[in-house]
């Protein structure tokens, strides 16, 4: 299959899907690559003969639904924006936390692949914050809608190139090498609260003091589910709490209820009230 017929397929496909083609523009070997495994395996001609088979099959948009589910990741992706965490939005929030009586920050990370998200966060409390706030701890909980990457959650072995974003010390600290792999020691393993959900369907049900939510919603659905998931987002930030997107992902346009933290960084601070 060359790459013209995936694109023109893929830009029939994705608005069914409600998904929106600009978002896959650069990823799309990844997923082409999947339906011209999955065209094979039903031993189809080619990309014109899928068109029909999904056509004729209802449940093969779930399929196609699942081969579109994008899985790049890696520690400290975008690590300005982390370094901004660790130095203006995780104290503003622990001492508003403080400030309430709780000795904990609920930190949720959506779309968390294999962990390389959420770890950061991990690594980021323990190695770097931890000692400015000692009595306050991170609750993380972190989502994807895919078994296998969850069960990688779970392993938390990765390859250097996913993990050399992290400053030396605390690949040092936090990593040891077995067979080639960077596996997290137990002291930062066992972290997590793992949940496999799909986020257009199901979402923890409690409050965040930071969501995460990158590289997913805002690139690859349509204007209408990025609204309709960010409204169920914004119910679930406590009013002052942060809401990460993308580095190259917007909020659509008209939002409101949010101030900017870092507009560069992608950091948005849920109002304190709603007039705000
Ligand atoms: C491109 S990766 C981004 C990972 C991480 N958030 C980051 O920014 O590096 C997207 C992740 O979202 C997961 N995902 C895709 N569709 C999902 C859905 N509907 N619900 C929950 N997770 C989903 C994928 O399995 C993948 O782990």
């Amino acid at each position: 299959m060359c790459d013209d017929e995936c694109v023109k397929f893929l830009q029939w496909a994705l608005p069914q899907l409600h998904m929106q083609w600009p978002g896959f523009r650069k990823v799309r070997a990844q997923v082409c690559k999947r339906i011209a495994r999955r065209i094979k395996h039903l031993q189809l001609a080619d990309i014109t003969e899928y068109r029909g088979f999904v056509h004729k099959h209802a449940q093969e948009w779930d399929v196609l639904d699942s081969l579109c589910q994008v899985t790049i990741s890696r520690f400290y992706r975008d690590k300005l924006m982390f370094a901004f965490l660790a130095r203006e939005v995780l104290p503003s929030l622990a001492q508003q936390a403080l400030a309430q009586g709780r000795d904990y920050l609920n930190v949720w990370s959506v779309g968390c692949g294999s962990g390389e998200e959420p770890y950061s966060m991990v690594l980021l409390w323990q190695l770097q914050l931890q000692v400015q706030f000692t009595g306050m701890h991170m609750r993380i909980t972190a989502t994807d809608a895919n078994p296998e990457l969850l069960q990688r959650v779970t392993e938390a072995c990765y390859p250097y190139a996913s993990i050399k974003n992290l400053p030396q010390e605390w690949r040092n600290a936090a990593f040891s090498i077995h067979a080639d792999q960077y596996c997290l020691k137990p002291d930062y393993r066992h972290k997590l609260r793992l949940l496999q959900q799909d986020v257009r369907e199901a979402m923890p049900e409690e409050t965040f003091d930071l969501v995460l939510c990158r590289n997913l919603v805002f690139t690859y659905y349509d204007d209408d589910l990025q609204r309709t998931i960010l409204q169920r987002l914004q119910a679930l930030l406590r009013p002052g709490a942060a809401l990460v997107i993308g580095i190259h992902e917007h909020l659509p346009a008209g939002t409101s209820g949010f101030t900017e933290w870092s507009g560069k960084m992608r950091i948005y601070r849920k109002s304190i009230s709603a007039s705000e």
